[in-house]
């Protein structure tokens, strides 16, 4: 059935548990995400970047999208990740997505929070949620993700990070429901070990008590979620590793000596590894 993420978060807060986000840009991955949920007996969130236009519209998944979610057995929040323009948040809004970015971290703190306080206005009306970023997460060349340029030079400056204070000015000034903070995790393949500064979750969540969203999910160290989760993360988006598990899949596929190859195996092969990805996901970010 088609959730509220504002919802789902609040429920999953009380529980100790993250809602994994999986970035869904193809039929496999929608249909993989929703397998894997039912499997698990979770509520899942299915996302669209906006920077994923280059590999299908909106306007294409998007239905696909909400009808794999009204069919589900299980509670799933279509949502649109990392919006940028008001337009394609309009356009989200408008296909029925229940949840939408807005993705203004890369403005000066002011006018970040006078475009989000513009689609909150829109969104709520409609009882759409929101998420917002604050601070900003990094996108490595490494398999990054949602069409955005990769920043491998700033990787690792901390300057960039959540700042707790602010954090807090943001949310009031907004009212967004949920937060994506900057506290070390990457979009894409890790250049470098991560080093995560989960004190500063810890103090985010303190001052602004609404549930936040780790990016760049894949890569994480196991206890590294538990914790994060532990100190206030409550949405985590995640990507590049099930892109991956899935490629690595058919590869192997097509290393077997067979005499005839035939796509419709690939997409099954494909689409199995997927769904394991996820479980393995959903089982990590439920604490199960
Ligand atoms: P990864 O691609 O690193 O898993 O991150 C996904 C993400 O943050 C989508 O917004």
């Amino acid at each position: 059935m088609l959730a509220s993420l504002k919802e789902i978060l609040v429920k999953a807060r009380e529980k100790n548990q993250a809602v994994a986000a999986f970035n869904v840009p193809n039929l496999e991955m929608v249909r993989a995400a929703i397998q894997a949920a039912e499997e698990m007996n979770m509520p899942v969130i299915l996302q669209h970047a906006e920077g994923h236009g280059s590999l299908i519209t909106l306007e294409e998944i998007g239905p696909i999208m909400i009808q794999y979610a009204e069919r589900s057995t299980v509670p799933v929040v279509v949502h649109l990740d990392h919006g940028k323009s008001f337009e394609v948040i309009m356009q989200a809004m408008k296909l029925g997505f229940t949840s939408v970015m807005i993705d203004a971290s890369d403005l000066p703190f002011e006018e970040n929070v006078a475009r989000t306080q513009e689609v909150v206005k829109a969104a709520h009306s409609l009882g759409v949620s929101v998420e917002a970023e604050l601070g900003h997460v990094f996108t490595s060349s490494l398999g990054g993700g949602e069409g955005r340029a990769p920043d491998d030079d700033q990787i690792g400056d901390t300057d960039i990070y959540t700042d707790p204070e602010q954090a807090k000015e943001f949310v009031d000034a907004t009212n967004v429901d949920c937060l994506a903070v900057a506290f070390g995790t990457v979009h894409g393949i890790y250049l470098k070990e991560p080093r995560l500064d989960l004190q500063r979750v810890k103090e985010i969540y303190k001052e602004v008590k609404i549930p936040l969203v780790m990016h760049g999910g894949s890569g994480v160290h196991a206890e590294d979620y538990q914790a994060a989760i532990k100190n206030g993360i409550t949405k985590i988006n995640y990507y590049t590793y099930a892109n991956q598990a899935g490629a690595d899949a058919l590869r192997k596929h097509l290393n077997e000596e067979k005499q005839d190859y035939f796509l419709e195996d690939c997409i099954a092969v494909t689409t199995e590894a997927l769904k394991e990805d996820y479980v393995r996901a959903i089982e990590i970010f439920s604490g199960q």
